[in-house]
């Protein structure tokens, strides 16, 4: 066992490691996760054993010492730091704490915890005249030039001016913002940031004010600083809308409720919906909205006792890469992944991620034997992020993308200008299994009891070569092989019958034709009827199909071109399955090409169902809002965000009753038209 003292020291070093790399150089080694471990650690060790406290231990201090790039700024009123919370218990605990030395505490104020780079922006008259980071919490960086050139900024405020306003909030990189950033960088050879947060503060750590307003920075403003003069303000909430009121870029996501229950349930719902925004949050900060009690409660040296961040649980980890392999997917996609030492991140178990293509991982760097942050948020795939170079064993080389398809030997292709490399054999086993895979698949033929192990497994029994050949088999070919006895044959014989009276858009959707998903391949269905027809249509004919494009249209014709297709169409026919069962929709397509987001709760309809009555239309339901979004439908507790940003683009927003009208009909119901939209 380490020595209390010693193993304090060490993390005290550690700790202080990692604040100069997430501070100082914009590039934390670590995950977040990770770095709030080891700060938990030195708090238990210290609250075990008083005596190891020292008072510049990283427990007692907040943020780190400013870096000599910019003008020093003390800062009127400290910026401090938030404790946290990661489970209801601790929030209770907090509370119980404040009950203790307060009485019960009758609102709270819930907001986002926006995932940024704390700001305090100082208005004299209401004049922007200068921005601060945290630094270290008394004294931080003067950085006025840069954040002068953030368009969400105001350069001056408007109505009931204080003489002074020092306003705190957090300047952040919207997602998308940060995903076209890197996209740019990796397309120039550049550096990759690692998350939005990295990349905003990149952004602002820049000599040169013009790299600043090159990038989509962006800010949400969520506390009062040093203030004279002004509106008399006595809760929080009042505070927001103030600041609000004077101009300042205020998050519309706050919600002030009673209980501790409820900040719960506000959390746990913004955990499920953290991907619904174009920014990164972390947590949800709840604040005492009565500032008189604020005033009461007070601060310990580090943070107010009138707040806690509630945490989400990481979305980043790091873990050991043990190795690179490229996987081929059914087009012939080579696509390289990571094999890990299982981690959990994202709420599962991860032990393969994706590195997506060359590119990235040329400029990602990552080799077999480096310790990787890994990433899963949401419902995106994993991702290797970068690798910890500090931890990286000496003598690890840059792993070379093979030059050959890793499954046939045949020389891997990249098309000019993609980013994509290709096998381009098309007998290669590894397509071939993925064809037939997808071809078995859900929402393509259907055949149940057929994956990549069967399809493996026929394969390499040679009973089959394309998809056609499922048609041939017979029961004397299954029988025997592994897995597989009388009654499993007879299954998978009866699933492959089934399958050939699937209606065409599943069928052209299994022939896994280039850029053709399942909505292309419905509009071809519907235009032409049947696949005879399809095979016949010039590139033109079918371009001239509504919701089918020139790039769909191109890659359709080219694969009828090629003889081997036309003799996978020609088994099928003799197979018996059938060329021409269209579906027609059972709903006029009155939303046909049209975009209609839904946001809150409506009665007549769970989420689900409202998305599903809209595509049952012949309409997308996507989950933001677009300037191509046709109408935003609104319910109960709608997102405020989906709902500023609708009024913004001037969208149309409609009630339940607008709703069920638009399905009705295919109209907007008339009214004094879209919020905003004559102003
Ligand atoms: S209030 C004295 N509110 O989180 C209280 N902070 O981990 C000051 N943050 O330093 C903070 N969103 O940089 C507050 N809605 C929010 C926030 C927020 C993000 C950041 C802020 C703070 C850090 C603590």
């Amino acid at each position: 066992m380490e020595d209390p003292a010693a193993e304090a020291a060490r993390l005290r070093g550690e700790i202080a490691h990692h604040d100069q790399r997430y501070h100082q150089l914009d590039d934390p080694e670590i995950a977040d996760a990770e770095y709030d471990a080891l700060v938990r650690r030195l708090r238990q060790l210290e609250e075990a054993h008083p005596h190891l406290v020292t008072s510049d231990s990283p427990t007692q201090r907040v943020g780190s010492a400013p870096s000599a790039l910019f003008a020093p700024v003390a800062h009127a009123v400290p910026m401090m730091s938030l404790e946290n919370a990661f489970s209801f218990e601790e929030l209770q605990a907090w509370g119980e704490r404040i009950s203790r030395r307060v009485g019960e505490a009758s609102a709270f104020v819930c907001e986002l915890k926006i995932d940024g780079v704390a700001m305090s922006l100082r208005y004299e008259e209401g004049r922007f005249t200068r921005a601060a980071t945290r630094g270290d919490g008394r004294v931080g960086e003067d950085v006025t030039a840069n954040v002068r050139t953030i368009a969400s900024v105001p350069e001056r405020l408007q109505g009931e001016l204080p003489a002074l306003l020092e306003v705190r909030g957090e300047v952040y990189m919207p997602v998308s913002a940060f995903e076209a950033l890197n996209r740019r960088q990796a397309g120039a050879g550049g550096r990759l940031f690692a998350n939005p947060r990295n990349s905003a503060a990149g952004s602002l750590r820049q000599k040169d004010a013009s790299i600043t307003a090159s990038r989509e920075l962006s800010l949400f403003i969520y506390q009062l600083g040093a203030v004279e003069g002004g509106r008399a303000l006595s809760t929080h909430s009042q505070t927001l809308e103030y600041l609000a009121a004077l101009g300042l870029p205020v998050n519309p996501e706050i919600r002030t409720v009673d209980t501790l229950d409820e900040v719960y349930e506000r959390c746990r719902w913004w955990l499920e919906h953290r991907h619904d925004l174009d920014y990164e949050i972390d947590g949800v900060v709840v604040k005492i909205d009565d500032l008189a009690v604020r005033e009461e409660l007070g601060a310990t040296s580090k943070a107010p006792r009138w707040a806690i961040a509630y945490k989400f649980p990481p979305e980043e980890r790091t873990t050991k890469l043990l190795g690179i392999m490229v996987s081929i997917g059914r087009t012939g996609k080579a696509t390289p992944f990571a094999q890990l030492e299982p981690v959990v991140v994202g709420g599962s178990t991860v032990a393969q991620a994706t590195l997506h293509n060359e590119d990235q991982v040329r400029a990602k760097d990552v080799r077999p034997g480096d310790t990787v942050v890994v990433r899963k948020a949401g419902d995106v795939i994993p991702e290797v992020v970068k690798p910890v170079l500090a931890e990286r064993p000496p003598g690890l080389t840059p792993w070379p993308f093979p030059t050959d398809c890793p499954r046939c030997g045949q020389p891997l292709q990249r098309i000019e200008g993609e980013s994509d490399t290709f096998c381009s054999n098309v007998d290669c086993p590894a397509q071939r299994r993925a064809r037939i895979e997808h071809f078995a698949s859900r929402g393509a033929m259907d055949i149940e009891g057929l994956g990549e192990r069967t399809a493996l497994l026929l394969l390499d029994h040679g009973l089959v070569t394309d998809p056609g050949d499922l048609y041939r088999l017979s029961p004397s070919d299954l029988l025997g092989l592994e897995g597989f006895a009388e009654v499993s044959v007879r299954n998978l014989l009866a699933a492959i019958e089934a399958s050939k009276e699937r209606p065409l858009a599943n069928l052209l959707f299994a022939l896994n034709i280039r850029h053709l998903g399942p909505a292309g391949a419905q509009a071809l269905a519907r235009a032409f009827a049947s696949l005879d027809a399809i095979v016949a249509a010039s590139e033109v004919d079918l371009a001239a199909t509504e919701g089918v494009g020139p790039v769909i249209a191109a890659s359709v014709a080219r694969f009828f071109a090629l003889d081997r297709n036309r003799e996978l169409v020609d088994k099928l026919r003799a197979a018996g399955v059938d060329f021409g069962r269209v579906e027609e929709p059972a709903l006029p397509q009155v939303l046909s090409g049209r975009s209609v987001v839904v946001t809150g709760t409506l009665d007549a309809y769970p989420r689900e169902a409202a998305e599903e009555a809209i595509k049952a239309r012949g309409g997308r339901a996507p989950g933001t809002v677009s300037s191509r979004t046709t109408a935003l439908v609104a319910g109960a507790e709608p997102g405020q965000a989906k709902l500023a940003r609708a009024v913004e683009l001037g969208i149309p927003v409609l009630d339940e009753a607008g709703f069920a009208h638009l399905l009705e009909t295919g109209e907007l119901p008339v009214t004094g038209g879209a919020p905003g939209a004559d102003r």
